[in-house]
């Protein structure tokens, strides 16, 4: 029988740097869970190349980006081991031995992945990849080779830790108990909408606010974002339910109160879309200030962010050994043990 333990597991993409979406939906989570739990953050390199396997330098150019918003937003390197996905190999070799758990049927159903081929037909064309259509099997390596049993992740993620917990039964009913099943947690605000009211904020959308952005890429951003179109003059009657402001003004507030005041004078038309907006931008810069803060610590200390990413990535590939070792075990593949 597995010993009852929880460990955290969660990772990104270094395709882009973070922005509010991650925080709102992730990030936060990780923050507040890492003192809790033994945490692992895994900077998905090979992950990133499944659909990027023709920009390795732009895969290369973002992992350290990740990891300074990671320490940005209040990752701290003494609670949680933030490592790098292609250097530890018992990963792509767990995936290998998933594979066989796993139909192709399977993957194809698979909610995130269908979306994403959908998305990205002009990579793929007509027929996806092998390694894009797999990357859930080599996702449910990064968690288990862990032991990952929670799991911080936008609400997207959901079908891929549904299909790793497939993967987990599958392979202990087979081989025996040697898998921990892990288990999603998504954050409370579970997906943030773009500043142009699109459901999703995305780098591919050009909509999100990222972590790392100036005083004045957030006041052009929110200067442009969609309010509610029926009002022209300031004293039309406004619908803030309709406006991406108001939205906005929702995850920033710190004060109900301010918030409720918003909505009223929108309503009966005594608030101005130009002042509403540049409250916002205030309140923005106030949240992230801290963040960017930290992050400009970080890019003007390079050496110490390689160092981070070292010594997570050597605590890592220890880990990764032992799960190794039982899981060879328990597939009778423990030939010169
Ligand atoms: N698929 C995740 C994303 O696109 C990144 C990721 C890679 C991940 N490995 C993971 C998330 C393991 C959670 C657990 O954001
Ligand atoms: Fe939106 Fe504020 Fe204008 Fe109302 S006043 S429509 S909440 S920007």
């Amino acid at each position: 029988m597995l010993e009852k333990r929880d460990r955290i597991l969660t990772g990104d993409r270094p395709t882009g740097k973070l922005h509010i979406g991650h925080y709102f939906g992730s990030l936060q989570n990780r923050v507040k869970l890492q003192g809790k739990y033994e945490t692992f953050i895994e900077v998905a390199d090979v992950q990133a190349l499944t659909d990027n396997f023709n920009h390795p330098e732009k895969v290369k150019k973002n992992v350290n980006e990740i990891v300074m918003d990671e320490l940005a937003v209040g990752i701290d390197p003494n609670k949680a081991t933030i490592f790098l996905q292609s250097m530890i190999p018992e990963i792509a070799e767990l995936t290998v031995f998933y594979s066989n758990l796993v139909t192709i049927a399977r993957l194809e159903r698979n909610p995130t992945v269908k979306t994403e081929i959908a998305q990205k037909r002009e990579i793929f064309g007509e027929s996806v990849t092998y390694g894009f259509l797999g990357y859930p099997v080599s996702q449910a390596a990064d968690i288990t080779v862990f032991d990952g049993t929670i799991v911080p992740v936008g609400e997207d993620q959901l079908p891929l830790i549904e299909q790793c917990r497939e993967i987990v039964r599958k392979f202990n009913s087979i081989y025996g108990e040697t898998l921990y099943l892990p288990k999603a947690v998504v954050g409370d605000n579970k997906r943030i909408k773009g500043l142009d009211g699109n459901e999703k904020m995305g780098k591919s959308l050009g909509n999100a606010i990222y972590l790392s952005d100036s005083d004045e890429e957030i006041a052009r951003k929110v200067m442009s974002a969609v309010t509610d179109p029926g009002r022209i003059k300031k004293d039309d009657l406004g619908n803030p339910d309709i406006c991406m402001v108001s939205y906005y003004h929702k995850l920033f507030g710190k004060d109900p109160k301010e918030i409720e005041e918003i909505e009223k004078e929108c309503r009966e038309g005594k608030r101005g879309c130009v002042a509403c907006k540049k409250q916002l931008i205030k309140n923005i810069i106030e949240v992230l200030e801290p963040i960017r803060e930290r992050r400009r610590y970080y890019e003007e200390r390079p050496e110490e962010v390689k160092e981070i990413l070292m010594e997570g990535t050597k605590h890592a590939q220890k880990i990764a050994k032992e799960t190794m070792k039982r899981v060879k075990e328990a597939m009778k593949l423990d030939y010169f043990a």
